[in-house]
């Protein structure tokens, strides 16, 4: 018997991280923050100096880095080599390169694969831009969540230092683009998905239209 799977996809700055953790926190559920991920590939790629714009080379190095993802909502772990990277996978750099090595099938199909063997038998909210249509098609429930462009820049502008809403708006443009228009996994709403649009919600009224759901459906 599989436990519960709850999907949640959507752009950056949608609000999936936070929301992700507070339905995780409700149920008791475990964690898996998937960008963390490529954002962890992305600064050991840069550390070791591997060219980002040769998609060859990023291909060639992508079994290298040994990650370990913790799956605690309360404190949200990763490591690359044995190194915590919670921290420096949020820097201005990496955030600015992980496009480009998320584009990589080789990358990809090392990371669904292990996201995969994290899930296991389930007991999980995790958070992406591809759960619910490559990763865990078959999860209970399928989130996609969205919100306008300038809420999403907004919140994004709150979290960071010396960035303003419209430069955030046009960085995060640039890699929904990209994310978007990519040729393996581009970001999409799954078949099944829930829309859940979050311009005018707070995170309290997301994590409750996620638990009724869930509800709803277990
Ligand atoms: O959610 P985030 O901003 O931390 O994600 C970082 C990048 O990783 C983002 O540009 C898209 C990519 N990503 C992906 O391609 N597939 C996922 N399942 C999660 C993230």
């Amino acid at each position: 018997m599989t436990g519960l799977v709850v999907a949640m996809d959507g752009p950056s700055g949608s609000g999936k991280s936070s929301a992700s953790r507070g339905v995780a926190r409700a149920l008791g559920l475990r964690y898996l923050d998937t960008g963390a991920m490529y954002r962890a590939i992305t600064w050991w790629m840069l550390r070791k100096g591997v060219d980002l714009s040769d998609q060859a080379a990023i291909a060639s190095r992508a079994d290298e880095p040994v990650l370990v993802s913790g799956t605690d909502p309360e404190s949200p772990a990763i490591q690359v080599d044995g190194v915590d990277v919670a921290g420096p996978i949020r820097s201005q750099e990496v955030t600015a390169a992980v496009s480009l090595v998320a584009a990589v099938p080789e990358v990809r199909a090392r990371l669904v694969a292990l996201q995969r063997e994290i899930i296991g038998s389930g007991d999980i909210v995790v958070e992406g831009r591809d759960i619910g249509t490559v990763v865990a098609p078959d999860a209970t429930l399928k989130v996609y969540l969205t919100a306008s462009a300038e809420a999403r820049a907004t919140r994004r502008t709150a979290e960071l230092t010396g960035t303003s809403v419209e430069a955030q708006q046009a960085a995060m443009a640039r890699r929904d683009t990209l994310d978007s228009t990519r040729k393996t996994d581009p970001l999409s709403m799954a078949v099944g998905a829930v829309e859940l649009d979050t311009t005018a919600l707070n995170l309290d009224e997301v994590i409750a239209e996620v638990l009724r759901l869930i509800k709803e459906r277990a």
